[in-house]
């Protein structure tokens, strides 16, 4: 079935009581440059995250939360996102696609799907963004107060990288876009809600130095304009999975909260400790598997040992060798490594073959398609 720039499918809705008035953009597009080479191949927004893909989490919260229809924009790797998500009927919720040719910016997204929002309100979720606690507080939060807009502020340690929040007391007043003397430590997370008052708002603006229109003018510009703009600091952790210790971050987060189950096997000269989960066919043969850890579908670990916070994606091989608070993407082969692999983000597609010696302290970025020979 051929999918149009702007295409409905699914209908069945979530469980949950539905949010009538309000629906979710989810953006999917973008370049994804600094998680390089992981999306030369695949898209930033389906690399797993505790071997679920990153875009699921956010599909989720807004079902949980009844936001039952939703748009997704997609760039160049639509075809891997709709074959991930399809009609959202798996999660319970109604999809439409929203084609974005050239990533032009956050904003710009915003104003592609406006024919989809309608008059809607809505919040929009940036598809790399984990937010642990979830979004239940901020959709009662906007849906009771009937504010223009709502933005989520999370305290960083690095402010001069993100756009920043200038506060008067309670009142949001400014957004600065990495300030080199920042006003305050919160930053604006990638989760919004905005009424359709915001598509004026990013009709008035005009793209930035580096050629995109920004959310931060969007809001800057609904704040001059006197509508009625709140902020909120979250309580919980929020993690924006764009970068690399982003990801491992997050797999350690998910992790921690991990629920065992071993529906794969495990033969008696195998140990499997803590909280471990063991995928569809995943096959454990003479090793210890040190939870919190992920083992994917049909993957096989043998003569090996998996640390804690580990996430081994479907169909890998790990053999002969030693692996911890790392992520493996799937139908990656990792054989005979001499030396223990930690903290380390490793593509699919991989091969990763030691010998007898044995190297001291690897950390790898190894991209997709990687062969790797350590004599
Ligand atoms: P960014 O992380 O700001 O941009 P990017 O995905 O191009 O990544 P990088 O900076 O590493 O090159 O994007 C935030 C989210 O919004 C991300 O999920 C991609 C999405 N996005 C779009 O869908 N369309 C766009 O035009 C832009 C800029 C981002």
């Amino acid at each position: 079935m051929p999918l149009n720039s702007i295409e409905r499918s699914g209908e069945r809705m979530a469980d949950q009581p539905r949010q009538r008035n309000l629906k979710g953009l989810l953006l999917a597009g973008g370049k994804g440059t600094r998680l390089r080479p992981f999306t030369y191949t695949g898209t930033k927004q389906l690399v797993p995250i505790a071997n679920k893909p990153i875009l699921f989490y956010a599909i989720e919260q807004l079902a949980a939360n009844g936001i039952a229809d939703i748009g997704i924009v997609v760039g160049d790797t639509k075809d891997q996102v709709v074959a991930a998500v399809g009609d959202g009927s798996q999660f319970g919720v109604s999809v439409t696609y929203i084609d974005q040719p050239v990533p032009l910016g956050i904003a710009h997204a915003v104003k592609i799907s406006e024919e989809f929002i309608g008059n809607s309100p809505f919040v929009l979720f940036l598809g790399d963004n984990f937010l642990k606690e979830g979004i239940s507080r901020y959709v009662e939060q906007f849906t009771n107060g009937g504010h223009d807009s709502l933005v989520l502020l999370s305290p960083v340690s690095d402010p001069q990288n993100f756009g920043i929040a200038e506060m008067e007391g309670e009142r949001l007043v400014r957004v600065v876009e990495k300030p080199q003397h920042p006003p305050s430590n919160l930053a604006v997370i990638g989760i919004y809600f905005f009424n359709a008052k915001v598509f004026d708002a990013i009709r008035s603006i005009q793209p930035s130095a580096r050629g995109e229109l920004e959310i931060t003018d969007t809001i800057q510009r609904l704040i001059d304009d006197g509508l009625d703009v709140r902020s909120e600091a979250i309580a919980g952790r929020w993690i924006d999975t764009g970068k690399h210790d982003d990801l491992l971050e997050a797999n350690h987060l998910i992790l921690e909260d991990l629920q065992p189950a071993l529906i794969g096997s495990h033969d008696e000269a195998s140990r499997v400790e803590g909280r471990v989960v063991l995928q569809e066919g995943a096959e454990v043969v003479n090793s210890r598997i040190q939870g919190p850890a992920i083992i994917g579908e049909r993957t096989r670990i043998v003569n090996s040992y998996i640390g804690p916070f580990t996430s081994i994606y479907h169909d890998c091989l790990v053999a002969d060798t030693e692996i911890s608070g790392s992520v493996v993407l799937e139908h990656t082969r990792i054989e005979q490594v001499g030396h223990r692999i930690e903290h380390s983000l490793i593509g699919r597609n991989v091969e990763l073959h030691g010998h007898e010696r044995r190297p001291h302290g690897y950390t790898l970025i190894l991209g997709d398609f990687s062969k790797l020979h350590m004599p």
